[in-house]
């Protein structure tokens, strides 16, 4: 009996008592994660029309989302119990209510560095996190003072970033970054830049991050199609800043814990598995690795890949990649399960 007791008290006593092992999902970055927030902003960089969106939970419905479907971030959400998708918190069709559980602050095309998002007017970093800010204050009003400060402290943080600032920014000379920096000292400069972005978010309560490691973007339909000395083959040369900047990645989690009581970040390995699913895409049923099913899949994303295109795929599922850069909703599915498995896992 004083046992039961003392039992019923500990319960009572966990502030919020809830089924699901986190209370939200709250997600930043790029197009790999944008659920359709760059929908709301003047940008050209857009995929709400169709074909994007063709298989959206069984249904046409082009969100915004860089896919024909859902991407990883709403598999994670789906794992975790937390609903189907995570919505944008630009996206008119959602409230409070449900951005209580999940939001998503990314931008297709923007970087960890300003002059990334300032190539195609999207959202940046800093900017994400003004709406994160903002939204925290929408939440005290809705869950009340205490329920959102624990919501904050207890909820996972996923960040999907980096990309862009190598393959539109860097490497396509679209500002002046490639002259005022070395590759690598690009890369240094783009993990201090990390660092500040995780900093701050502990800064406004996050404990528990997940930071999404490069994909070997060298393999991406668009790079293949630029491979100027072997046309068609992953570009190497970008799959090995991707390798790199993982590492630096990874060093950085090392200094952030130690300086950081109560972190736990850990870094979500996507290079490897990615890489061998490209190398063995028939495992995985697929029939297509080196372009993309939108169009020619050559080069085509946002407005090039349209509707009226002939050259559009039938079935998604036998393709790794929807457009020219982004993976299919299939793709995202398992990347996402495998995350899940060996890494996400550890905080369910
Ligand atoms: C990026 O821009 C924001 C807003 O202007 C500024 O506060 C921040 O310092 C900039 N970051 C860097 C690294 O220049
Ligand atoms: C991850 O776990 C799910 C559910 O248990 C399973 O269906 C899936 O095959 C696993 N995926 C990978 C890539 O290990």
């Amino acid at each position: 009996m004083p046992l039961l007791f003392l039992l019923l008290l500990c319960l009572s006593s966990l502030p919020f008592l809830s089924l699901a092992a986190v209370p939200a999902i709250i997600v930043f970055g790029d197009s790999t994660v944008d659920t359709g927030n760059n929908n709301a902003i003047p940008t050209l960089l857009k995929s709400n029309f169709m074909p994007y969106g063709r298989d959206f939970l069984g249904k046409p419905y082009p969100t915004g989302r860089f896919s024909n479907g859902r991407l990883a971030s709403d598999f994670y959400a789906e794992a975790f119990g937390l609903g189907p998708i995570v919505p944008a918190y630009l996206d008119p069709a959602f409230t409070i209510n449900d951005f209580a559980s999940a939001v998503c602050f990314a931008s297709a095309g923007t970087g960890l560095d300003n002059a990334t998002s300032d190539v195609l007017s999207v959202i940046p970093l800093w900017k994400e996190v003004e709406y994160f800010k903002e939204y925290q204050e929408r939440l005290k009003a809705y869950l009340g003072e205490e329920k959102a400060k624990w919501t904050v402290n207890e909820a996972l943080y996923i960040i999907s970033i980096g990309t862009n600032d190598f393959v539109e920014n860097y490497y396509s000379y679209t500002t002046t970054r490639f002259k005022e920096f070395t590759v690598d000292e690009y890369k240094d400069f783009l993990i201090s830049l990390t660092g500040n972005f995780i900093q701050e978010l502990y800064s406004l309560g996050a404990r528990k991050i997940g930071f999404t490691g490069l994909c070997p973007i060298g393999c991406v339909p668009l790079e293949r199609s630029s491979n100027f000395f072997r046309w068609g083959e992953c570009m190497e040369e970008r799959n090995k800043v991707a390798r790199d900047f993982n590492s630096k990645f990874q060093e950085l989690i090392g200094v952030l814990s130690a300086s950081l009581p109560g972190l736990r970040l850990v870094y979500l390995p996507v290079y490897d598995f990615f890489l061998q699913l490209v190398q063995n895409p028939s495992l995985y049923g697929y029939e297509d690795v080196e372009h993309g099913c939108c169009a020619t899949g050559f080069f085509e994303l946002g407005y090039l890949c349209d509707q009226w295109n002939p050259f559009t795929c039938i079935d998604a599922d036998k393709f790794v990649f929807w457009d020219a850069v982004h993976p299919t909703e299939k793709t995202s599915r398992i990347v996402a399960n495998y995350l899940v498995n060996t890494t996400l896992s550890q905080f369910m």
